[in-house]
C-alpha cells in the first residue's frame, strides 16, 4: 500500500504549524506543511526540524487554482492518494480596519469560503477510504443568527447543496458592495459569514461524501478556541498547541468512527452551532 499523508493549509504560522508539529508526532505517514510564501514554509520546516520533527514541505496559496493544481498533481504523482486534510488557512481584517466593509467582506469570503471549497474541489477526488477532512472554522459561525430567519432557513435547508452556498455567499458580498446588506436580512459581519459559509460546507461535504464508494470519509468543521496568534494580535488566551487539540482529534479520528461525522467541534465536543 502507498504511504499515508497528510496536507495542512497555512501552516507557517499560528494554529496550522502547531497541527502539523501535532501530526508529525502522531500519524503514521509524511506531513506536508504548506505556505503560500515559500520562504516562511521552509522556514518553519526548519524551525520543526530543530526540534526532531521531519514534515515536508510543498508551496500552496489557496486563492490560486494553479498552485492548488501543482499541490494535487504532486499528491496524485508522489502518493496516489490523500489521507488527511486540515483547511487552517485562513484571514480576518483586524477590528481597527478603516477598509470599506464591502471591501473586507469580498477579501475575508474569497479566501476563507473560497479558497478552502477551491482546495476541497481540487483534493477530494484524491482522499482514500477512512480518509479525515477537518474544516478550521470559528465560533464566530454564530452569526447565522444574526441573519434574517429567511436567510436563516436558506442556510439550514438540510439538502443545500454546495451551489446554492455558494450562490448565497455571492448575494451577501453582492449586497454589502450595494450597501444593502442588512435589509436583505444579512448581519454586518464579514468574518463571522464566511465561517458561516465553511461550517455549513462542511456538513454538506460530510453528507456527500458518506454517499460516496470510498467508505469511511469523514468530514468536520471545529472551532480552535481563542488562541495566541497572529490572527488575534496575541490577545487569545491558548497556545497554539492548545488551539491545534481539537483540529488533530479530528485529523486522527480512528478508522469506523461514527461520530463526529458532519458536524461543529469545539473542545473535542458537538457543538450546536447555530441555535
Ligand atoms: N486564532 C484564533 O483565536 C482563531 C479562532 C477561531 C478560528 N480561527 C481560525 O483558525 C485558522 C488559523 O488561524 P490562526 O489564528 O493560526 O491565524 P494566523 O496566525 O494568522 O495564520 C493564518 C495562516 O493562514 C495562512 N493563509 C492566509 N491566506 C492564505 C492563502 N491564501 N493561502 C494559503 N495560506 C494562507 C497564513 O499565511 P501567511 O503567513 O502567508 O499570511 C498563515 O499561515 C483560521 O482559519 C482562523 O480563521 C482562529
Amino acid at each position: 500500500m502507498s504511504k499515508k499523508v497528510a496536507v495542512v493549509t497555512g501552516s507557517n504560522k499560528g494554529i496550522g504549524y502547531a497541527v502539523v508539529r501535532g501530526l508529525c508526532k502522531k500519524f503514521d505517514g509524511d506531513v506536508y506543511l504548506t505556505a503560500r510564501n515559500e520562504e516562511l514554509g521552509k522556514q518553519a520546516v526548519k524551525s520543526l526540524n530543530s526540534e526532531g520533527l521531519s514534515p515536508k514541505f510543498h508551496q500552496l496559496d489557496i486563492n490560486d487554482q494553479a498552485s492548488i493544481n501543482r499541490l494535487r498533481d504532486f499528491l496524485r504523482t508522489t502518493y496516489g492518494g490523500l489521507d488527511i486534510l486540515v483547511n487552517n488557512a485562513g484571514i480576518a481584517y483586524k477590528q481597527s480596519s478603516t477598509a470599506p466593509f464591502a471591501e473586507q467582506t469580498e477579501v475575508t469570503i474569497k479566501t476563507n469560503y473560497f479558497g478552502t471549497l477551491a482546495v476541497c474541489e481540487a483534493l477530494f477526488p484524491l482522499l482514500r477510504p477512512h480518509a479525515r477532512v477537518v474544516n478550521v472554522s470559528s465560533m464566530a459561525s454564530a452569526a447565522i443568527k444574526k441573519c434574517s430567519k429567511e436567510i436563516q432557513s436558506k442556510f439550514r435547508n438540510p439538502q443545500l447543496t454546495v451551489e446554492e452556498l455558494t450562490a448565497l455567499m455571492n448575494d451577501f458580498i453582492q449586497a454589502a458592495k450595494n450597501g444593502n446588506h442588512e435589509s436583505k436580512g444579512y448581519p454586518s459581519s464579514a468574518y463571522g459569514m464566511s465561517k458561516v459559509g465553511v461550517t455549513v460546507l462542511s456538513e454538506i461535504q460530510n453528507r456527500q461524501l458518506s454517499a460516496d464508494p470510498r467508505e469511511d470519509i469523514i468530514v468536520n468543521a471545529c472551532c480552535p478556541g481563542y488562541v495566541d496568534t497572529d490572527m488575534t494580535s496575541h490577545k487569545g488566551h491558548k497556545t497554539i498547541d492548545q488551539g491545534a487539540d481539537t483540529p488533530l482529534y479530528l485529523a486522527l479520528l480512528p478508522p469506523g468512527t461514527k461520530s463526529p461525522s458532519g458536524n461543529f467541534v469545539s473542545e473535542r465536543n458537538i457543538k450546536n452551532w447555530s441555535e
